[in-house]
Protein backbone atom coordinates (compact mmCIF):
# COMPACT_ATOMS: atom_id res chain seq x y z
CA UNK A 1 0.00 0.00 0.00
CA UNK A 2 1.44 3.29 -0.72
CA UNK A 3 0.03 6.49 1.22
CA UNK A 4 2.78 9.12 1.27
CA UNK A 5 4.86 10.37 -1.72
CA UNK A 6 7.34 12.58 -1.53
CA UNK A 7 8.47 14.74 -4.55
CA UNK A 8 11.50 16.47 -5.43
CA UNK A 9 9.89 19.20 -8.27
CA UNK A 10 12.69 19.75 -10.31
CA UNK A 11 13.53 21.13 -13.93
CA UNK A 12 11.38 23.88 -13.61
CA UNK A 13 14.02 26.37 -15.02
CA UNK A 14 15.12 23.95 -18.08
CA UNK A 15 11.91 23.56 -18.81
CA UNK A 16 11.70 27.34 -19.34
CA UNK A 17 15.30 27.66 -20.70
CA UNK A 18 14.08 24.84 -23.42
CA UNK A 19 10.90 27.08 -24.25
CA UNK A 20 13.09 30.33 -24.49
CA UNK A 21 11.47 31.47 -21.27
CA UNK A 22 13.00 33.07 -18.02
CA UNK A 23 13.25 30.86 -15.42
CA UNK A 24 10.27 32.87 -13.75
CA UNK A 25 8.02 31.80 -16.32
CA UNK A 26 9.15 28.04 -15.77
CA UNK A 27 8.71 28.39 -11.52
CA UNK A 28 4.80 30.02 -12.82
CA UNK A 29 4.28 26.58 -14.93
CA UNK A 30 6.04 24.41 -12.05
CA UNK A 31 3.17 26.05 -9.16
CA UNK A 32 0.12 25.66 -11.55
CA UNK A 33 1.50 22.08 -11.71
CA UNK A 34 1.13 21.08 -8.31
CA UNK A 35 -2.96 21.33 -8.52
CA UNK A 36 -2.50 19.01 -11.56
CA UNK A 37 -0.78 16.49 -9.07
CA UNK A 38 -2.64 16.96 -6.29
CA UNK A 39 -6.21 16.21 -7.82
CA UNK A 40 -4.40 12.70 -9.55
CA UNK A 41 -2.99 11.75 -6.36
CA UNK A 42 -6.34 12.01 -4.48
CA UNK A 43 -8.02 10.36 -7.54
CA UNK A 44 -5.40 6.84 -6.93
CA UNK A 45 -6.19 7.43 -3.31
CA UNK A 46 -2.87 8.79 -1.94
CA UNK A 47 -3.15 9.94 1.81
CA UNK A 48 -0.24 12.83 1.65
CA UNK A 49 2.03 13.91 -0.61
CA UNK A 50 5.10 15.89 0.55
CA UNK A 51 6.40 18.74 -1.99
CA UNK A 52 9.95 20.14 -1.95
CA UNK A 53 9.10 23.81 -3.52
CA UNK A 54 12.69 25.45 -1.90
CA UNK A 55 15.30 24.27 0.19
CA UNK A 56 17.85 25.73 2.18
CA UNK A 57 20.54 25.84 -0.05
CA UNK A 58 18.01 27.69 -2.55
CA UNK A 59 18.53 30.97 -0.73
CA UNK A 60 21.98 31.56 -3.17
CA UNK A 61 20.02 32.02 -5.82
CA UNK A 62 20.09 35.20 -7.91
CA UNK A 63 17.60 37.20 -5.50
CA UNK A 64 15.22 38.37 -9.25
CA UNK A 65 14.57 34.41 -8.78
CA UNK A 66 14.00 34.55 -4.84
CA UNK A 67 11.60 37.08 -4.99
CA UNK A 68 9.82 35.71 -7.89
CA UNK A 69 9.22 32.08 -5.54
CA UNK A 70 8.61 33.76 -2.67
CA UNK A 71 5.78 35.78 -4.53
CA UNK A 72 4.22 33.16 -6.30
CA UNK A 73 4.01 31.22 -3.02
CA UNK A 74 2.28 33.88 -1.68
CA UNK A 75 -0.31 33.50 -4.32
CA UNK A 76 -0.33 29.78 -4.53
CA UNK A 77 -1.41 29.68 -0.88
CA UNK A 78 -4.20 32.68 -1.98
CA UNK A 79 -5.09 31.23 -5.13
CA UNK A 80 -5.40 27.43 -4.67
CA UNK A 81 -7.08 27.68 -1.06
CA UNK A 82 -10.80 27.49 -2.37
CA UNK A 83 -9.67 24.46 -4.25
CA UNK A 84 -8.22 22.96 -1.46
CA UNK A 85 -11.54 23.29 0.63
CA UNK A 86 -13.50 22.20 -1.64
CA UNK A 87 -11.49 19.31 -2.37
CA UNK A 88 -11.02 18.16 1.10
CA UNK A 89 -7.17 19.18 1.27
CA UNK A 90 -4.95 19.93 4.51
CA UNK A 91 -1.85 21.72 3.59
CA UNK A 92 0.92 21.78 6.01
CA UNK A 93 4.48 23.19 5.47
CA UNK A 94 8.01 21.60 6.73
CA UNK A 95 11.19 24.11 6.91
CA UNK A 96 12.54 26.84 8.37
CA UNK A 97 9.07 29.18 7.19
CA UNK A 98 10.24 32.03 9.95
CA UNK A 99 12.49 32.83 6.97
CA UNK A 100 10.45 33.45 4.12
CA UNK A 101 9.31 36.27 4.23
CA UNK A 102 5.84 37.80 5.77
CA UNK A 103 3.34 37.73 3.05
CA UNK A 104 4.34 34.84 2.03
CA UNK A 105 3.94 33.23 5.26
CA UNK A 106 0.55 35.27 6.00
CA UNK A 107 -1.07 33.66 3.27
CA UNK A 108 0.39 30.40 3.90
CA UNK A 109 -0.75 30.62 7.80
CA UNK A 110 -4.10 31.55 6.85
CA UNK A 111 -4.45 28.56 4.20
CA UNK A 112 -3.10 26.31 6.84
CA UNK A 113 -5.81 27.63 9.48
CA UNK A 114 -8.40 27.28 6.99
CA UNK A 115 -7.64 23.88 6.18
CA UNK A 116 -6.56 22.25 9.17
CA UNK A 117 -9.42 20.15 9.72
CA UNK A 118 -9.72 18.59 6.30
CA UNK A 119 -9.54 14.75 5.86
CA UNK A 120 -8.98 14.43 2.60
CA UNK A 121 -5.39 14.53 0.96
CA UNK A 122 -2.49 16.13 3.41
CA UNK A 123 -0.42 18.17 1.48
CA UNK A 124 2.99 19.20 3.17
CA UNK A 125 5.37 22.17 1.13
CA UNK A 126 8.92 21.90 2.40
CA UNK A 127 9.90 25.25 2.10
CA UNK A 128 13.35 26.59 3.25
CA UNK A 129 13.56 23.47 4.32
CA UNK A 130 16.95 21.40 4.67
CA UNK A 131 17.00 17.69 5.93
CA UNK A 132 20.89 18.33 7.88
CA UNK A 133 18.59 21.55 9.02
CA UNK A 134 15.84 19.73 10.29
CA UNK A 135 17.82 17.14 12.31
CA UNK A 136 19.99 20.35 13.70
CA UNK A 137 16.32 21.95 15.09
CA UNK A 138 15.54 19.21 16.60
CA UNK A 139 18.77 18.47 18.31
CA UNK A 140 18.39 21.99 19.35
CA UNK A 141 14.84 21.52 20.66
CA UNK A 142 15.71 18.41 22.24
CA UNK A 143 18.67 20.71 24.09
CA UNK A 144 16.12 23.25 25.42
CA UNK A 145 12.80 21.08 26.03
CA UNK A 146 14.12 17.76 27.02
CA UNK A 147 14.35 17.46 30.96
CA UNK A 148 15.77 13.95 30.78
CA UNK A 149 19.31 12.73 29.88
CA UNK A 150 17.87 8.96 29.04
CA UNK A 151 19.42 7.44 26.12
CA UNK A 152 17.37 8.82 23.54
CA UNK A 153 15.56 6.11 20.63
CA UNK A 154 14.56 6.73 17.34
CA UNK A 155 10.29 6.90 17.95
CA UNK A 156 11.24 9.62 20.96
CA UNK A 157 13.80 11.74 18.54
CA UNK A 158 11.19 11.42 15.69
CA UNK A 159 8.68 13.32 18.15
CA UNK A 160 10.95 17.07 17.68
CA UNK A 161 10.91 16.41 13.91
CA UNK A 162 8.73 19.26 11.75
CA UNK A 163 5.87 17.30 11.72
CA UNK A 164 6.01 14.09 13.83
CA UNK A 165 2.67 12.80 13.03
CA UNK A 166 3.82 12.17 9.11
CA UNK A 167 4.81 9.29 8.13
CA UNK A 168 7.70 8.24 6.39
CA UNK A 169 7.35 8.49 2.75
CA UNK A 170 6.70 4.91 0.92
CA UNK A 171 8.02 6.62 -2.66
CA UNK A 172 9.88 9.51 -3.54
CA UNK A 173 10.05 10.76 -6.96
CA UNK A 174 12.38 13.23 -8.30
CA UNK A 175 11.43 14.70 -11.61
CA UNK A 176 14.01 16.28 -13.91
CA UNK A 177 16.56 13.65 -14.18
CA UNK A 178 19.32 14.27 -10.77
CA UNK A 179 20.27 11.44 -9.52
CA UNK A 180 20.15 12.81 -5.60
CA UNK A 181 18.47 13.96 -2.84
CA UNK A 182 19.71 17.74 -2.47
CA UNK A 183 18.86 17.49 1.32
CA UNK A 184 15.08 16.43 1.17
CA UNK A 185 13.94 14.27 4.02
CA UNK A 186 17.49 12.96 5.46
CA UNK A 187 15.68 11.21 8.45
CA UNK A 188 12.37 9.99 6.52
CA UNK A 189 13.47 8.97 3.15
CA UNK A 190 15.53 5.97 5.29
CA UNK A 191 13.43 2.75 3.30
CA UNK A 192 11.64 4.91 0.58
CA UNK A 193 11.53 3.33 -2.91
CA UNK A 194 13.10 5.61 -5.18
CA UNK A 195 12.12 6.93 -8.45
CA UNK A 196 13.63 9.55 -11.22
CA UNK A 197 11.69 11.05 -13.95
CA UNK A 198 13.96 13.03 -16.71
CA UNK A 199 10.24 14.59 -17.03
CA UNK A 200 10.68 18.34 -15.88
CA UNK A 201 7.89 19.13 -13.31
CA UNK A 202 6.08 21.21 -15.51
CA UNK A 203 5.04 18.28 -17.66
CA UNK A 204 4.59 15.99 -14.50
CA UNK A 205 1.70 14.86 -14.56
CA UNK A 206 -1.62 12.20 -14.02
CA UNK A 207 0.05 9.60 -16.75
CA UNK A 208 3.30 9.81 -14.95
CA UNK A 209 2.23 9.93 -11.53
CA UNK A 210 0.41 6.34 -12.13
CA UNK A 211 3.97 5.15 -13.65
CA UNK A 212 5.74 6.34 -10.64
CA UNK A 213 3.46 3.80 -8.61
CA UNK A 214 3.01 1.56 -11.00
CA UNK A 215 7.02 0.96 -10.94
CA UNK A 216 6.55 1.25 -6.94
CA UNK A 217 4.26 -1.46 -6.69
CA UNK A 218 6.58 -3.71 -8.62
CA UNK A 219 9.36 -3.23 -5.86
CA UNK A 220 10.07 -5.70 -3.39
CA UNK A 221 10.67 -4.08 0.11
CA UNK A 222 12.54 -5.49 2.48
CA UNK A 223 13.67 -2.88 5.46
CA UNK A 224 16.32 -4.81 6.09
CA UNK A 225 15.20 -8.27 6.34
CA UNK A 226 14.36 -11.19 4.28
CA UNK A 227 12.03 -12.38 1.69
CA UNK A 228 10.82 -15.80 2.86
CA UNK A 229 10.08 -17.33 -0.61
CA UNK A 230 12.87 -15.95 -2.76
CA UNK A 231 15.85 -15.79 -0.25
CA UNK A 232 15.62 -19.11 1.19
CA UNK A 233 14.69 -17.47 4.65
CA UNK A 234 12.01 -20.49 5.86
CA UNK A 235 14.66 -23.18 4.65
CA UNK A 236 17.37 -22.01 7.67
CA UNK A 237 15.09 -22.72 10.18
C1 LIG B 1 13.03 23.38 -9.10
O1 LIG B 1 13.39 23.79 -10.37
C2 LIG B 1 12.39 24.48 -8.31
C3 LIG B 1 13.26 25.03 -7.27
C4 LIG B 1 14.40 24.55 -6.89
C5 LIG B 1 12.78 26.21 -6.59
P1 LIG B 1 14.83 24.41 -10.67
O2 LIG B 1 14.72 25.88 -10.58
O3 LIG B 1 15.88 23.81 -9.81
O4 LIG B 1 15.01 23.96 -12.17
P2 LIG B 1 16.34 23.46 -12.86
O5 LIG B 1 16.86 22.29 -12.06
O6 LIG B 1 17.29 24.62 -12.84
O7 LIG B 1 15.92 23.06 -14.23
C1 LIG C 1 16.10 20.55 -5.20
O1 LIG C 1 16.38 21.06 -6.45
C2 LIG C 1 15.23 21.50 -4.44
C3 LIG C 1 13.88 21.68 -4.97
C4 LIG C 1 13.35 21.07 -5.98
C5 LIG C 1 13.09 22.61 -4.23
P1 LIG C 1 17.71 21.88 -6.74
O2 LIG C 1 17.66 22.27 -8.18
O3 LIG C 1 17.86 22.96 -5.75
O4 LIG C 1 18.83 20.78 -6.48
P2 LIG C 1 20.32 20.69 -6.97
O5 LIG C 1 20.96 22.02 -6.71
O6 LIG C 1 20.27 20.40 -8.44
O7 LIG C 1 20.91 19.56 -6.20
MG1 LIG D 1 17.07 22.17 -10.04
Amino acid sequence: MIEHIAIIMDGNGRWATARGLSRSEGHLAGAKQISVVADAARAMGIKSLTLYAFSTENWKRPEPEVTALMSLLKEFATNELPQMMKNNVRLRTIGRTGDLPLASRMALLKAIDLTKNNDGLTINIALSYGGRAEIVDAVNKILKERKSDAPMTEEEFRNYLYLPDMPDPDLMIRTGGNLRISNFLLWQLSYAELYVTETYWPDFGADDLRRAIEAFDGRERRFGGLNEQKDGGAVDK
